[in-house]
């Protein structure tokens, strides 16, 4: 049984992917066994709830300094006894502690075709304005492992979604959620299953 933990602060429809394709078996000998989120608003942790899995709240309000949150981030992690931890939308930077002790068992889901609109400044709707923005005709998302960088470790899967006439950047979002990340994440996350003993 792969468990994973999955890190979440928005809505969690790339969660809810998941949730959906453990349920229908196409994400197979996998059991989620924490959401983990940085925003108490975050309707991700809903979905967790809704769902029967443990939903935890870690705000870094909690905390006097960062240090102190990357620590206990990564206690929280250890103590969900987990196989892979999957970035599915977690705007925090992942802890250098947590990179090293979850080397190659973390995974991002990106919303473009990277080396393409990512690194530093690149998250949510930014990384749709500046695909419209350069005029690209084919955009997507990317899942990838995560290393000490930001959205520079080696890639698993990508997919790729066409820009359409008269797209704003909410719009594309949508349909590179819809057509590439809710798909290519459970796939990534069903082939990492698979190889797992
Ligand atoms: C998605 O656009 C994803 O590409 C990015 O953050 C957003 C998360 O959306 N990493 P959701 O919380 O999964 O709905």
């Amino acid at each position: 049984m792969l468990r994973i933990a999955v890190l979440v602060s928005g809505g969690g429809t790339n969660l809810q992917a998941i949730i959906d394709g453990v349920k229908d078996g196409s994400i197979p000998n996998t059991q989620i066994a924490a959401v983990i989120s940085n925003n108490a608003g975050a309707y991700a942790l809903e979905r967790g709830k809704q769902n029967g899995i443990e939903s935890i709240l870690l705000s870094p309000k909690d905390f006097p300094d960062r240090e102190a949150y990357n620590e206990a981030l990564l206690a929280t992690i250890d103590s969900c006894n987990v196989d892979l931890v999957v970035l599915a939308g977690f705007l925090v930077k992942i802890p250098e502690q947590v990179v090293q002790k979850y080397s190659h068992r973390i995974i991002n889901i990106h919303p473009s075709l990277i080396p393409s609109f990512c690194g530093v400044g690149y998250y949510g709707l930014k990384v749709h304005e500046a695909a419209l923005a350069r005029g690209v005709k084919v955009t997507g998302a990317t899942v990838h492992y995560v290393d000490a960088g930001m959205d520079t470790g080696p890639i698993i899967l990508q997919k790729a979604v066409y820009v359409q006439e008269g797209d704003t950047p909410e719009v594309l979002q949508r349909r590179v959620m819809e057509e590439a990340e809710w798909k290519i994440l459970p796939q990534a996350i069903a082939m990492i299953a698979k190889e797992h003993a």
